[in-house]
């Protein structure tokens, strides 16, 4: 982490889990233990159909509600589909874009990733762009070109002064949901990355503002650690996020 020129974020992504009202009991549990947090910023990225009541319950407090998808164009003939615009109306602040599962079990592309981002940003909503590489590219040694695609691509067409909305998630496939966490060094090292090519694009003083995150097996157990490389800024958490005492300990560590 590195406070003095980047927010530290704190995300969790619930994926699809929980019904509106679980979302509002587990929303309930959680508040009073992550409210508190000064030094970091706290979101909730739910299924649509929970954003109403995890709004209601966050209401008056520091917690963000995100979303976890978007569509591209604002409106239209996209049956099951959800604008940008529509989750703005919705006072929804940030949506995670290019989740491994998507690209993995919903077909979305490097340059469908990129539609997302800029309809997402023209919209006025924070992004978390998701980038990682499997475990079969990291066996290759392609992680560093692979990771470099992905951000460029992702951003391709945006513009510097978007960059106060980027926030990007460096999560390896392969830490997904297996409980194997990339190690510190591991993870710092593809942030570092990951800034790097955020400099080349943008220039240095953006990117020393983007917040970078880790996502993969984070826990209560290895997020001080991760938290603790200067070009982690923050997480994104899968199962430990539905775990009010495990996401409580990660706020804490970010909280530090
Ligand atoms: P886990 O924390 O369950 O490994 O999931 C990480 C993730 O995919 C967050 O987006």
């Amino acid at each position: 982490m590195n406070r003095r020129y980047r927010k530290t974020i704190i995300a969790g992504n619930w994926k699809m889990n929980k019904t509106p009202k679980e979302a509002r009991a587990l929303v309930d549990a959680m508040r009073p233990l992550i409210a508190k947090a000064k030094w970091c910023t706290t979101v909730l990225c739910v299924p649509f159909v929970d954003i109403s009541s995890a709004m209601k319950a966050t209401r008056a407090t520091k917690i963000a509600i995100g979303a976890q998808n978007v569509h591209w164009e604002n409106s239209g003939a996209y049956t099951g589909e959800v604008s940008a615009q529509m989750l703005a109306d919705l006072g929804i602040k940030y949506v995670i874009i290019g989740h491994s599962e998507r690209r993995q079990y919903f077909g979305e592309t490097d340059e469908i990733v990129n539609k997302k981002v800029l309809a997402a940003l023209e919209a006025g909503l924070k992004v978390i762009i998701c980038v990682g590489e499997t475990l079969e590219e990291r066996e290759r040694g392609v992680t560093t070109e692979r990771i470099r695609y992905q951000v460029k691509s992702a951003l391709n067409g945006a513009s510097v002064e978007n960059i106060r909305h980027i926030i990007i998630a460096y999560e390896p496939i392969w830490a997904i949901g297996t409980g194997k966490t990339a190690t510190p060094e591991q993870a710092n090292a593809v942030c570092t990355v990951i800034r790097d090519t955020v400099r080349e694009i943008f220039g240095a003083r953006a990117a020393r503002s983007t917040t970078i995150q880790y996502g993969g097996s984070m826990n209560a157990e290895n997020a001080a650690a991760l938290l603790a490389q200067p070009n982690i800024d923050g997480g994104l958490i899968g199962g430990a996020s539905l775990k009010p005492e495990s996401f409580k300990a990660i706020v804490d560590a970010a909280n530090q």
